[in-house]
């Protein structure tokens, strides 16, 4: 047994939690829903004060108990516990002395997951199947905690509310410097001199340009219904990566990755805004050559210049909105990269990653929590109904930061630095948010997220609400491209195992396969 293996490392989490006065039939509904043996039983202080398995179940309705029954009167109470910082080898002691199936796992004395027996038989597995020497190491699902690469990119520290950009503090960039200063930080490894920002200037510029020939054959996706931006724009870049002739990462060398980088960001606004407007009927619009990337995507859009204020507001919201730590879509894009493909297979692959609704999410979901509430005076009502039936307030609570979202800090000044009754509106929500939040949900440390503000801050500055994800699509392009840039320099192809847990191998075909 990998004894160094931590029980963190190996346990299922977010545990799941049961009431003491919750019903046998509750327990079974939701011990099926999350797939799961066995749950901690806590008490209103989130306390644990017992645990509740499939098989307490069991036993109590083989006994004649009916499903009406309390969880307090079928569970185990007083738990043995472990931390999760104990290495496997204590819990595997527990389990051999006390024949448990599942302990629940402690933090600093808060649940934080829960270990099944089942855990310990998978490292087991793998150890067997290994050959002797080679120490497994068993990542939990989702990676979560583990590290899978170097990167001198940025970095999320959720617990300080922190997020930085090759060592700089994120919003400060976006306080400070332009859209072109900070792509070039996070592409070139440096903030640009005047001298080096006028040459990118140049660069990106000239990559908005695209063959006649290739937006003809690009402009057709928006014909397709239903029309959907982000998948118009991932089909897009597969083409132009084709027609820009780039090539495999492998073959090429790293002047000739870069400025593939710096094409396809470029020019994915291009791209997507021209659909965009050929759907709406629109005739195509062309960005004033001055214009930095920010202000050139408003005119792409809506084919007016627009005004510094909306502009730079919109700048910001894309600079916070470039990278953030190793997420899906960056890790996704590095992925691809290691195989030596070319920048345009991975930003396409990247773009498919950001597309879940667990990752790109959907900015526009908070604003229509604004337009359901529509007056600051139903808010409270509004958002406690909706808590109080289980449902999740948008644009609240992040899986890293536990204090405040520092793009969301940013953002609520960019909105209402713009200034209107919705950003108004929205600070009054985002108080009583906040407010039933704390009472509804005490100790949760759940604070506004990077969604609240900025579906208010794009749509004042006239980003459709289709066009939000797609928005910061075009953002997070500087971020991947930066990652597969990184990828190439310092490549190894990423090849991980998993366990296999199917029938037992190898299984002889049953009758009737003879080829004839
Ligand atoms: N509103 C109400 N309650 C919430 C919210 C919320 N927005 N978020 C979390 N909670 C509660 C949960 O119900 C749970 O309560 P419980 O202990 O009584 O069961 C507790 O807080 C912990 O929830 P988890 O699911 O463990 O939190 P997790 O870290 O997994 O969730 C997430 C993070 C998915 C973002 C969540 O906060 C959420 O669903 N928020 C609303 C959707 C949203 O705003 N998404 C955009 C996120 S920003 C981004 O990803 C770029």
């Amino acid at each position: 047994m990998a004894v160094s293996v931590s029980v963190r490392e190996l346990m299922h989490k977010p545990p799941v939690v049961a009431r003491r006065e919750m019903t046998a039939a509750e327990l079974a509904r939701l011990l099926d829903g999350a797939k799961v043996g066995a749950a901690a039983v806590v008490d209103p202080e989130d306390r644990v004060i017992g645990i509740v398995t499939e098989r307490d179940l069991l036993r109590a309705l083989g006994t004649g108990l009916d499903v009406s029954t309390p969880v307090g009167a079928l569970m185990s109470s007083g738990p043995i516990t472990l931390a999760a910082a104990d290495p496997v080898a204590v819990a595997l002691e527990i389990f051999r002395e006390h024949h448990f199936r599942h302990l629940p796992v402690l933090d600093q004395g808060r649940l934080v997951g829960m270990l099944s027996i089942r855990h310990l038989v998978r490292v087991a597995h793998i150890e067997e199947v290994r050959p002797a020497g080679s120490a497994p190491t068993v990542a939990p699902p989702g990676l979560e905690g583990v590290a899978v690469a170097e990167t001198a990119i940025g970095d999320v520290r959720g617990e300080e509310g922190f997020f930085h950009y090759r060592g700089y503090d994120a919003t400060e960039l976006a306080r400070r410097c332009s859209f072109e200063q900070v792509w070039h930080l996070l592409l070139m490894g440096e903030l640009p001199d005047p001298d080096q920002l006028a040459a990118f200037h140049e660069r990106a510029r000239q990559g908005r340009q695209l063959a006649p020939a290739v937006l003809a054959a690009l402009e057709p996706l928006a014909a397709v219904e239903p029309y959907a931006p982000l998948a118009a724009l991932r089909t897009s870049l597969s083409l132009v990566a084709t027609s820009l002739g780039l090539r495999p990462t492998l073959d090429a060398d790293r002047e000739e990755v870069l400025d593939a980088a710096i094409r396809l960001t470029a020019v994915a606004p291009v791209v997507l805004l021209r659909q965009y407007r050929r759907h709406r009927g629109d005739p195509p619009a062309e960005a004033d050559p001055d214009l930095g990337y920010a202000a050139a995507y408003l005119q792409l859009l809506t084919g007016e210049r627009p005004t510094p204020e909306a502009a730079r507001a919109l700048e910001q919201y894309l600079i916070l909105t470039m990278d953030h730590g190793f997420n899906a879509s960056t890790f996704t894009a590095r992925v691809i990269a290691s195989t030596g493909a070319d920048v345009g297979a991975a930003v396409v692959g990247a773009l498919g990653a950001l597309s879940g609704p667990l990752h790109g999410g959907a900015p526009s979901r908070a604003l229509d929590t604004l337009d359901a509430i529509g007056t600051p005076d139903r808010a409270e009502a509004y958002l406690r109904e909706q808590v109080e039936h289980g449902d999740r307030l948008m644009g609240f609570g992040h899986r890293v930061y536990k204090t405040d979202d520092p793009r969301s800090t940013l953002l609520r000044e960019v909105a209402l630095r713009l200034g209107g009754t919705q950003a108004a509106f929205a600070r009054d929500v985002e108080q009583t948010a906040l407010k039933v939040l704390n009472e509804l949900k005490p100790g949760r440390r759940l604070y506004t997220n990077v969604e609240f503000y900025a579906g208010v801050v794009m749509n004042t500055v006239g980003v459709p609400r289709d066009m939000f994800t797609p928005t910061f699509a075009c953002s997070r392009l500087a971020g991947w491209t930066a990652a597969v840039c990184e990828q190439a320099a310092h490549n190894r192809l990423i090849r991980p195992s998993a366990i296999y847990v199917g029938p037992s191998a190898p299984r002889p075909l049953p009758a009737g396969y003879a080829y004839a």
